[in-house]
Protein backbone atom coordinates (compact mmCIF):
# COMPACT_ATOMS: atom_id res chain seq x y z
CA UNK A 1 0.00 0.00 0.00
CA UNK A 2 1.25 3.70 -0.78
CA UNK A 3 0.32 6.36 1.66
CA UNK A 4 1.17 10.21 0.57
CA UNK A 5 1.79 10.90 4.08
CA UNK A 6 3.41 7.85 5.63
CA UNK A 7 6.14 8.88 7.61
CA UNK A 8 8.55 5.02 8.58
CA UNK A 9 8.11 4.22 12.40
CA UNK A 10 11.92 3.17 12.39
CA UNK A 11 14.22 4.45 10.32
CA UNK A 12 17.98 3.43 10.32
CA UNK A 13 20.86 5.39 8.93
CA UNK A 14 24.17 4.32 7.89
CA UNK A 15 26.23 7.51 8.07
CA UNK A 16 29.06 6.96 5.68
CA UNK A 17 31.38 9.37 3.82
CA UNK A 18 32.47 11.19 6.40
CA UNK A 19 36.22 10.51 5.63
CA UNK A 20 35.94 11.14 1.52
CA UNK A 21 34.47 14.37 2.60
CA UNK A 22 37.15 15.43 4.34
CA UNK A 23 39.57 14.12 1.41
CA UNK A 24 37.58 15.89 -1.19
CA UNK A 25 38.41 19.28 0.79
CA UNK A 26 41.95 18.07 1.84
CA UNK A 27 41.39 17.57 5.37
CA UNK A 28 42.25 15.18 8.00
CA UNK A 29 39.77 12.39 8.12
CA UNK A 30 38.43 14.02 11.61
CA UNK A 31 37.22 17.16 10.18
CA UNK A 32 34.92 14.97 8.44
CA UNK A 33 33.69 13.34 11.31
CA UNK A 34 32.91 16.32 12.84
CA UNK A 35 31.09 17.35 9.90
CA UNK A 36 28.94 14.41 10.18
CA UNK A 37 28.43 15.20 13.99
CA UNK A 38 26.79 18.66 12.48
CA UNK A 39 24.69 16.49 10.06
CA UNK A 40 23.63 14.11 12.42
CA UNK A 41 22.51 16.43 14.68
CA UNK A 42 20.01 18.30 11.82
CA UNK A 43 18.80 15.08 10.83
CA UNK A 44 18.17 13.96 14.67
CA UNK A 45 16.09 17.70 14.74
CA UNK A 46 14.19 16.83 11.51
CA UNK A 47 13.21 13.21 11.81
CA UNK A 48 12.06 14.29 15.47
CA UNK A 49 9.89 16.97 13.48
CA UNK A 50 8.71 14.65 10.87
CA UNK A 51 7.26 12.11 13.60
CA UNK A 52 10.01 9.41 13.00
CA UNK A 53 8.93 7.28 16.22
CA UNK A 54 12.65 5.47 16.10
CA UNK A 55 15.71 6.68 14.36
CA UNK A 56 19.00 4.48 14.45
CA UNK A 57 22.57 5.49 13.52
CA UNK A 58 25.23 3.64 12.67
CA UNK A 59 28.14 5.61 14.21
CA UNK A 60 30.84 2.98 15.16
CA UNK A 61 31.20 -1.13 14.35
CA UNK A 62 33.16 -3.31 15.97
CA UNK A 63 34.83 -3.55 12.48
CA UNK A 64 35.92 0.50 13.50
CA UNK A 65 38.42 -0.29 16.15
CA UNK A 66 40.64 -1.29 13.42
CA UNK A 67 41.14 2.33 12.04
CA UNK A 68 44.14 4.61 13.29
CA UNK A 69 44.00 5.13 17.02
CA UNK A 70 43.50 8.79 16.56
CA UNK A 71 40.74 8.43 14.63
CA UNK A 72 38.92 6.20 16.85
CA UNK A 73 39.86 8.50 19.96
CA UNK A 74 38.73 11.44 17.85
CA UNK A 75 35.45 9.60 17.05
CA UNK A 76 34.80 9.30 20.79
CA UNK A 77 35.44 13.02 21.52
CA UNK A 78 33.40 13.93 19.28
CA UNK A 79 30.69 11.81 20.99
CA UNK A 80 31.38 13.56 24.29
CA UNK A 81 31.03 16.76 22.53
CA UNK A 82 27.65 15.99 21.27
CA UNK A 83 26.41 14.61 24.26
CA UNK A 84 28.02 17.96 26.27
CA UNK A 85 26.55 20.37 23.55
CA UNK A 86 22.97 18.42 22.96
CA UNK A 87 21.88 16.64 25.61
CA UNK A 88 19.82 19.13 26.85
CA UNK A 89 18.12 20.05 23.70
CA UNK A 90 17.63 16.58 23.33
CA UNK A 91 15.68 16.19 26.34
CA UNK A 92 13.70 19.38 26.12
CA UNK A 93 12.60 17.70 22.73
CA UNK A 94 11.43 14.50 24.69
CA UNK A 95 13.77 12.33 22.53
CA UNK A 96 14.82 9.29 24.59
CA UNK A 97 18.67 8.21 23.91
CA UNK A 98 19.04 4.70 23.46
CA UNK A 99 22.77 2.83 23.21
CA UNK A 100 22.75 -0.62 20.79
CA UNK A 101 26.47 -2.17 21.26
CA UNK A 102 28.86 -2.72 24.18
CA UNK A 103 29.65 0.81 24.77
CA UNK A 104 31.04 -0.28 28.29
CA UNK A 105 34.79 -0.60 26.26
CA UNK A 106 34.36 3.38 24.76
CA UNK A 107 36.74 5.18 26.73
CA UNK A 108 35.25 6.19 30.44
CA UNK A 109 34.61 9.96 29.52
CA UNK A 110 32.24 8.89 26.38
CA UNK A 111 30.94 5.87 29.02
CA UNK A 112 30.23 8.23 31.67
CA UNK A 113 28.41 11.09 28.67
CA UNK A 114 26.56 7.78 27.53
CA UNK A 115 24.85 6.84 30.72
CA UNK A 116 24.08 10.33 31.55
CA UNK A 117 22.57 10.84 28.33
CA UNK A 118 20.27 6.98 28.87
CA UNK A 119 19.33 8.20 32.53
CA UNK A 120 18.46 12.18 31.74
CA UNK A 121 16.16 11.43 28.99
CA UNK A 122 14.75 8.00 30.50
CA UNK A 123 11.24 8.85 30.99
CA UNK A 124 10.84 10.78 27.66
CA UNK A 125 8.25 9.40 25.44
CA UNK A 126 9.42 11.24 22.31
CA UNK A 127 11.37 10.12 19.42
CA UNK A 128 13.70 7.30 20.19
CA UNK A 129 17.41 7.98 19.30
CA UNK A 130 19.04 4.86 19.15
CA UNK A 131 22.99 5.16 18.66
CA UNK A 132 24.58 2.14 17.44
CA UNK A 133 28.40 2.04 19.16
CA UNK A 134 30.87 -0.82 19.27
CA UNK A 135 27.87 -2.02 17.45
CA UNK A 136 27.40 -5.38 14.58
CA UNK A 137 24.79 -6.82 13.96
CA UNK A 138 26.65 -10.57 14.05
CA UNK A 139 28.09 -9.55 17.56
CA UNK A 140 24.61 -8.90 18.30
CA UNK A 141 23.11 -12.28 17.45
CA UNK A 142 26.02 -14.17 18.81
CA UNK A 143 25.37 -12.73 22.29
CA UNK A 144 21.94 -13.17 21.60
CA UNK A 145 22.02 -17.28 20.77
CA UNK A 146 24.96 -17.29 23.36
CA UNK A 147 22.20 -16.05 26.09
CA UNK A 148 19.54 -18.17 24.98
CA UNK A 149 21.99 -21.11 25.17
CA UNK A 150 22.71 -20.81 28.78
CA UNK A 151 19.26 -20.64 29.91
CA UNK A 152 18.72 -23.43 27.95
CA UNK A 153 21.35 -25.28 29.69
CA UNK A 154 20.67 -23.87 32.67
CA UNK A 155 17.12 -25.52 32.12
CA UNK A 156 15.48 -22.12 32.44
CA UNK A 157 14.09 -22.54 28.42
CA UNK A 158 12.86 -25.21 27.09
CA UNK A 159 13.68 -25.22 23.00
CA UNK A 160 10.61 -25.19 22.14
CA UNK A 161 10.21 -21.73 23.10
CA UNK A 162 12.76 -20.68 20.83
CA UNK A 163 11.68 -18.99 18.08
CA UNK A 164 11.66 -15.47 16.15
CA UNK A 165 10.73 -13.46 18.62
CA UNK A 166 12.87 -14.83 21.25
CA UNK A 167 15.49 -13.98 19.26
CA UNK A 168 14.68 -10.82 18.50
CA UNK A 169 13.56 -10.31 22.61
CA UNK A 170 17.49 -10.83 23.12
CA UNK A 171 19.03 -8.66 20.40
CA UNK A 172 20.13 -4.55 21.39
CA UNK A 173 16.55 -3.48 19.47
CA UNK A 174 14.59 -5.42 21.86
CA UNK A 175 10.94 -4.45 22.21
CA UNK A 176 11.79 -2.12 19.08
CA UNK A 177 9.62 -2.07 15.66
CA UNK A 178 12.17 -3.25 12.94
CA UNK A 179 13.48 -0.57 10.88
CA UNK A 180 11.00 0.27 8.23
CA UNK A 181 13.88 2.20 6.32
CA UNK A 182 17.66 2.25 6.18
CA UNK A 183 19.44 4.62 4.23
CA UNK A 184 22.76 4.46 3.26
CA UNK A 185 24.88 7.69 2.31
CA UNK A 186 28.24 7.67 0.61
CA UNK A 187 27.75 5.71 -2.30
CA UNK A 188 27.85 2.38 -1.15
CA UNK A 189 25.32 -0.33 -1.35
CA UNK A 190 25.60 -2.62 1.71
CA UNK A 191 24.68 -3.05 4.85
CA UNK A 192 27.98 -3.85 6.63
CA UNK A 193 26.76 -5.60 9.37
CA UNK A 194 24.16 -3.59 10.37
CA UNK A 195 20.75 -4.63 11.71
CA UNK A 196 21.02 -8.07 9.85
CA UNK A 197 18.32 -9.89 11.76
CA UNK A 198 16.12 -6.64 11.76
CA UNK A 199 16.00 -5.20 8.21
CA UNK A 200 14.51 -8.48 6.67
CA UNK A 201 11.85 -6.56 5.27
CA UNK A 202 12.87 -2.84 5.32
CA UNK A 203 13.22 -0.75 2.47
CA UNK A 204 16.68 0.29 1.37
CA UNK A 205 17.34 4.12 -0.30
CA UNK A 206 21.19 4.65 -1.50
CA UNK A 207 22.09 8.21 -1.27
CA UNK A 208 25.71 8.89 -3.07
CA UNK A 209 25.84 12.45 -0.90
CA UNK A 210 28.49 11.92 1.53
CA UNK A 211 27.19 11.97 4.65
CA UNK A 212 28.41 15.57 6.18
CA UNK A 213 26.36 16.47 2.94
CA UNK A 214 22.94 15.01 3.64
CA UNK A 215 21.12 17.56 4.34
CA UNK A 216 17.72 17.26 6.40
CA UNK A 217 16.11 18.36 2.66
CA UNK A 218 17.89 14.70 1.24
CA UNK A 219 16.40 12.98 4.52
CA UNK A 220 13.06 13.98 3.20
CA UNK A 221 13.93 13.68 -0.29
CA UNK A 222 14.53 9.29 1.33
CA UNK A 223 11.15 8.99 2.86
CA UNK A 224 9.45 10.40 -0.47
CA UNK A 225 11.30 7.39 -2.19
CA UNK A 226 9.88 5.44 0.96
CA UNK A 227 6.31 6.35 0.17
CA UNK A 228 6.27 5.78 -3.38
CA UNK A 229 7.23 1.68 -2.52
CA UNK A 230 4.95 -0.58 -1.94
CA UNK A 231 5.77 -3.42 1.04
CA UNK A 232 4.20 -6.78 0.77
CA UNK A 233 6.02 -8.92 3.37
CA UNK A 234 6.13 -11.24 1.63
CA UNK A 235 2.76 -11.25 0.54
CA UNK A 236 1.15 -11.32 -2.97
CA UNK A 237 0.17 -8.16 -4.49
CA UNK A 238 -3.05 -7.04 -4.83
CA UNK A 239 -5.24 -8.17 -7.39
CA UNK A 240 -5.50 -6.35 -10.83
CA UNK A 241 -2.41 -4.30 -10.01
CA UNK A 242 0.27 -3.77 -13.06
CA UNK A 243 3.29 -5.31 -12.87
CA UNK A 244 2.97 -8.03 -10.79
CA UNK A 245 6.20 -9.66 -9.27
CA UNK A 246 7.34 -13.57 -11.08
CA UNK A 247 5.21 -16.34 -9.67
CA UNK A 248 6.74 -17.60 -6.50
CA UNK A 249 9.29 -14.89 -5.92
CA UNK A 250 9.33 -13.79 -2.50
CA UNK A 251 9.43 -10.37 -1.47
C1 LIG B 1 31.62 6.54 8.31
O1 LIG B 1 32.36 7.34 7.42
C2 LIG B 1 31.48 7.20 9.59
C3 LIG B 1 31.94 6.72 10.78
C4 LIG B 1 32.66 5.45 10.92
C5 LIG B 1 31.78 7.50 12.03
C6 LIG B 1 30.44 8.18 12.20
C7 LIG B 1 30.63 9.34 13.06
C8 LIG B 1 29.89 10.47 13.00
C9 LIG B 1 28.75 10.68 12.11
C10 LIG B 1 30.26 11.65 13.82
C11 LIG B 1 30.39 11.43 15.27
C12 LIG B 1 29.14 11.15 15.95
C13 LIG B 1 29.07 10.21 16.90
C14 LIG B 1 27.75 9.94 17.56
C15 LIG B 1 30.24 9.41 17.31
P1 LIG B 1 33.80 6.83 6.92
O2 LIG B 1 34.81 7.35 7.87
O3 LIG B 1 33.76 5.34 6.78
O4 LIG B 1 33.89 7.54 5.54
P2 LIG B 1 34.69 7.03 4.25
O5 LIG B 1 34.01 5.75 3.80
O6 LIG B 1 34.49 8.13 3.27
O7 LIG B 1 36.12 6.83 4.66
Amino acid sequence: MTDANRIPVHVGIVMDGNGRWARARGLPRLAGHNAGMLAMKEIVKRAASLGVRHLTVYAFSTENWKRAAEEVSGIFNLLVVYVDRELAELNANNVKVRILGDYGKLPANAVERLKRSIETTANNDGMRFNIALNYGSRDEITRGLRSIAEDALAGRLALSELDEALISDRLYTAGMPDPDLIIRTGGERRLSNFLLWQSAYSEFVFSDAYWPDFSPREFEKALEEYRGRERRFGDAPPAGQNNPSPKGRVE
